[in-house]
């Protein structure tokens, strides 16, 4: 088991404003799989990726990443386990305006201790042509990529995905989600995403609904649709 999710819990506030958001979550996934999380807002989706990506800590439960189990690491260790092994996509590209599409990739290239090649990963999000170029000069679904390829390059053995595709139109979206299909065939790389879209559990191993901090179903694809053929 490549993510081990036990029992889960986590609460914001104390007393009488105390909420509840993860009530007992259990959450598994091999290591090379695609998994998927569903589910209405507000039910608790970006809290528990951050739980799982070293981003936020959990109030009970465990979370373990390759035979690691992050929620006993030290702050310290905490760090180094989301810079070394853990890969950030979000809806919303946070690119840095004033570097290229290259100097973007660069920047976290150099945290890590193993890097892929700037160049390889530009080649693997079809970029290359557009190294040279600013954020602001890319369109939405290119930006996007860069950022897939700044997640990437440092070949964590992790990529989370929080709605990557919210903020692009039906064609783009499909050609992203794609791009995720091929990083996870061509690295290994085992891909957590979370999306509002029923119709993208179709390109995972096994799909997550969650409701109010519960899972209520999960499901586990024999097939896997190419994401160039899901519709809707
Ligand atoms: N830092 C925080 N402090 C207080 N409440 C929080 C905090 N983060 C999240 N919450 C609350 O926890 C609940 C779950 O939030 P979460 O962001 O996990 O939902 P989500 O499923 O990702 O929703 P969406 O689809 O809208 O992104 C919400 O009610 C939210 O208001
Ligand atoms: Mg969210």
């Amino acid at each position: 088991m490549f993510i081990e999710g036990l029992n889960l819990e986590k609460s914001y506030g104390a007393g009488e404003v105390k909420t509840e958001v993860l009530k007992g979550i259990e959450l598994k996934l091999n290591k090379g799989e695609i998994g998927v999380i569903l589910g209405p807002s507000g039910s608790g989706k970006s809290t528990l990726m951050n739980i799982i990506g070293g981003v936020d800590r959990a109030d009970g439960g465990s979370v373990s990443i390759d035979g690691i189990e992050i929620t006993r690491l030290s702050d310290d260790q905490l760090t180094e386990y989301r810079r070394e092994s853990v890969g950030f996509i979000f809806q919303f590209y946070n690119l840095v305006p004033n570097l290229t599409v290259s100097e973007n990739i660069e920047v976290c290239s150099n945290i890590s201790k193993s890097p892929l090649k700037i160049d390889e990963v530009l080649e693997a999000v079809g970029l290359l042509d557009k190294k040279n170029r600013f954020p602001r000069e890319l369109s939405g679904g290119e930006q996007q990529r860069v950022s897939i390829a700044r997640a990437i390059v440092k070949n964590p053995k992790l990529l989370l995905c929080d709605e990557p595709t919210g903020a692009l139109d039906f064609q783009t979206s499909r050609s992203i989600l794609k791009l995720l299909q091929q990083v996870n065939k061509k690295y290994g790389t085992t891909i957590l995403m979370i999306t509002h879209n029923g119709a993208i559990g179709a390109m995972a191993n096994r799909v997550f609904k969650l409701r109010s901090g519960q899972i209520v179903e999960e499901t586990m694809n024999q097939t896997i649709v190419p994401a160039e053929r899901i519709e809707w």
